[in-house]
């Protein structure tokens, strides 16, 4: 049986105390509904910074109130200290019980607010990195893994990317996503504090925000298309990446949180292994509207390349695979069919009348 089926039956009948940083967020949020679907005791530190507390009342609402009660939410933020040691303990009648696994997600995403608001990114993802950090080894954690990213690769130019050979950083969050790596290592190396990095690559699903200047290209491309507006690509339309939905990202932390001491202190590729250029990602969010009646018929505007993003992306896998027992069990047109009912159901107020009627068929 595959590693992550075999945890799936294993940890409800040993429920565990883990925390999650940015649990109000998207993959946050996403990590939430699954270990509380798994019976875990969880604590969720967020600030709102990016996150939302309704990601939060709608994994309320999937759960059962005995589930939902195995949950305790701190409003606080990373860059304080005394917030990040007080999320390691999950408070119960009979004391408060340490945190077992850490799942590391709070910070600034974005390469393009990194270069509008370095210092704000840098005190999120690196003095915020650092106080979890601290605080977790203070509490002897069992297991700290964390969200890196593939923005890590920079300008190297190979693919597809593996786990060793990375490039030089081509914006202010690419710099602390790397940082984020050094210091887990010289954890590791002088505090004998081994965690694990999952470099993530485009994730995708439901609860990804659709709004603001900062939203990643699905969910902003799925809006505007519901809504009628115009879909703007970066460039020639060729540029590619590798999409991973979000349940693939869940299981790599499952997977990363219960590995075995020799695939700790090590950074991951998480992502499915397959490109997807941005003409082709336009088209199939294009037809999976179709299949729910929402016809879309306007062409993309192209618009300049962004500064700071990288022209193609495509991981390796294998590290994951080998060390980890990862294995995605959704591609793109999967996880685009499993994420399009909730972007309908939620962005469908804001969208334009004709597509709410189309959408309705
Ligand atoms: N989504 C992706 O494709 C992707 C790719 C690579 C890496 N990542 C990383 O994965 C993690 C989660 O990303 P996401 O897409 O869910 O983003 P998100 O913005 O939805 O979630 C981040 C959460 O962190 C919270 N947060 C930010 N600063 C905080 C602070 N100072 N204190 C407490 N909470 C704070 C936000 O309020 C938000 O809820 C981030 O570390 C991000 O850099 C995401």
């Amino acid at each position: 049986m595959p590693r992550y089926q075999r945890l799936l039956s294993e940890l409800p009948r040993s429920p565990q105390t883990w925390l999650i940083t940015g649990v109000a967020g998207f993959i946050g949020s996403n990590l939430l509904e699954t270990l509380l679907v798994l019976g875990q005791r969880v604590v969720g530190l967020d600030n709102f910074a990016t996150g939302h507390r309704r990601n939060l009342e709608e994994v309320c609402d999937l759960v059962t109130p005995e589930q939902w009660a195995n949950f305790h939410f701190i409003r606080g933020d990373i860059r304080n200290l005394n917030d990040c040691r007080r999320a390691l303990y999950f408070p119960h009648a009979r004391g408060a019980m340490p945190v077992e696994h850490v799942l590391h997600h709070a910070a600034l995403g974005s390469v393009p607010r990194s270069l509008d608001e370095p210092i704000a990114t840098n005190g999120a993802n690196v003095d915020g990195f650092l106080n979890m950090l601290v605080a977790a080894r203070d509490a002897q954690a069992r297991s700290f893994t964390y969200a890196a990213s593939s923005s890590t690769y920079g300008d190297h130019p190979a693919l597809p990317k593996v786990e060793q050979r990375i490039g030089k950083p081509l914006s202010p969050y690419a710099v602390t996503k790397y940082v984020n790596e050094l210091y887990a290592q010289v954890f590791a190396l002088n505090y004998g504090f081994a965690s694990v990095g999952l470099r993530y690559f485009n994730v995708f699903g439901k609860r990804q925000d659709p709004e603001g200047a900062y939203a990643a290209v699905i969910p902003r491309w799925i809006a505007a298309m519901l809504r009628g507006e115009d879909v703007h690509i970066y460039g020639d339309g060729v540029s590619s990446r590798d999409f991973c939905f979000v349940d693939n990202a869940v299981q790599a932390n499952l997977l990363a949180a219960t590995s075995a001491a020799r695939a700790r202190n090590q950074v991951y590729n998480v992502a499915v292994s397959a490109r997807t250029d941005l003409n082709q990602l336009f088209e199939a969010l294009r037809q999976s509207l179709d299949s729910h009646g929402v016809r879309y018929a306007r062409t993309p505007k192209y618009r300049d390349f962004r500064p700071g993003d990288v022209r193609h992306s495509l991981a390796d896998i294998g590290k994951a695979r080998r060390l980890l027992g990862y294995a995605p069990q959704y591609d793109l047109h999967a996880g685009i069919a499993q994420a399009m009912p909730w972007y309908i159901a939620h962005t469908g107020s804001l969208a334009c009348p004709s597509a709410v009627q189309l959408a309705a068929r």
